[in-house]
């Protein structure tokens, strides 16, 4: 068996985590403007629905960037050295970690992902497609530090950061990830990270409100999620999805907006809504090329190879943790 589980590190490492979702979601919708962070989407239902987005036709990201990967893999190969350990932040789906794997012989994959199931399973399917490929799933929250399995210390370490996921990031905590992830990799590490673009604001706002109404749903998973983990009693019919493109800040706004006076319960709290006021629930920035080489000289790691689809709609990028 080439998939190497780790030991759970906690003892309580679930009610650590309901309750940690538990007061976020209080603060989140105790504040003003009401937020929740865009983390807690991603629970079965909504991984699924999330993976419904990537097929939609006005989702360009996913296969633009796999579009990327499987053109410029094999020069994004050779910037890697042989038995390098792959270290994934947040592992969902293995569509792009396959086209790294096809291309580039490495020592080990390391996916780490909060949600250690989807992990796990994802983790044992790959390792019937590679059965030479040792593989340690490491279950951990990637925004905050994590060790690295004793076995692949000694290798030379390459992260993988796919889908724009920094995009969820504030500036300052995509910073904050970039310096983290450079102290958890290491000197001289290397990392490819998928990065979305500016563009027409059209195709951007399309993007976040298909005709299909999957990313509606995906949005409104959250307050599901709520009402069935934390005993809220959300009415999902008196909440609309929408998001805009805040052009000074350079992202996609996804908020959800109470069509009327209500309050809502949610442990024994309540929760009072404006009509028409919203909850932000995710932030999803676009950079231009140049914003985000300044955000990376400025997290430590220096550029070494960039490439975006003939459109200039999406770029991968090659880092090395340097100086
Ligand atoms: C997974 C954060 C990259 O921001 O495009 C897709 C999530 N939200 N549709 C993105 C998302 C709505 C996605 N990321």
């Amino acid at each position: 068996m080439n998939v190497h589980a780790a030991a759970p590190a906690k003892a309580h490492r679930l009610d650590d985590r309901m309750s940690a979702f538990a007061s976020d979601v209080i603060d989140g919708l105790s504040q003003q403007p009401k937020q929740l962070s865009p983390k807690y989407f991603y629970d079965a239902a909504g991984s699924e629905l999330f993976e419904q987005i990537t097929l939609l036709p006005e989702y360009y990201p996913t296969r633009t960037e796999l579009g990327i990967l499987r053109e410029r893999g094999a020069e994004i190969a050779k910037l890697i050295p042989h038995g390098a350990a792959l270290v994934e932040f947040g592992a969902g789906a293995t569509t792009k970690v396959r086209l790294l794997l096809d291309q580039c012989k490495f020592g080990a994959y390391v996916p780490v992902d909060i949600s250690g199931d989807f992990l796990n399973a994802q983790a044992h399917a790959l390792a019937a497609d590679f059965p030479a490929l040792d593989i340690y799933p490491v279950t951990a929250d990637f925004t905050a530090p994590f060790a690295l399995p004793a076995a692949v210390k000694a290798m030379p370490k390459v992260g993988f950061f796919p889908g724009s996921t920094l995009g969820n990031f504030e500036p300052h905590e995509a910073c904050g990830f970039l310096r983290g992830a450079r102290k958890i990799l290491g000197e001289g590490a290397q990392m490819i990270i998928g990065v979305d673009l500016e563009k027409d604001e059209r195709v951007l706002v399309d993007a976040y409100n298909d005709a299909a109404g999957v990313t509606a749903r995906f949005n409104l998973n959250v307050l599901v999620r709520i009402n069935a983990e934390l005993g809220g009693n959300f009415d999902l019919s008196a909440f609309t999805h929408r998001a805009i493109y805040n052009r000074e800040r350079h992202r996609i706004e996804m908020h959800l907006i109470s069509h009327k006076a209500q309050t809502v319960r949610i442990l024994g709290r309540s929760f009072a809504f404006r009509a028409g006021e919203s909850i932000h629930t995710e932030s999803s920035y676009k950079y231009s090329l140049d914003r985000f080489t300044a955000l990376a000289k400025g997290s430590g790691w220096t550029p070494t190879a960039s490439r975006t689809d003939a459109g200039g709609m999406f770029s991968v990028h090659a880092l090395v943790a340097e100086g």
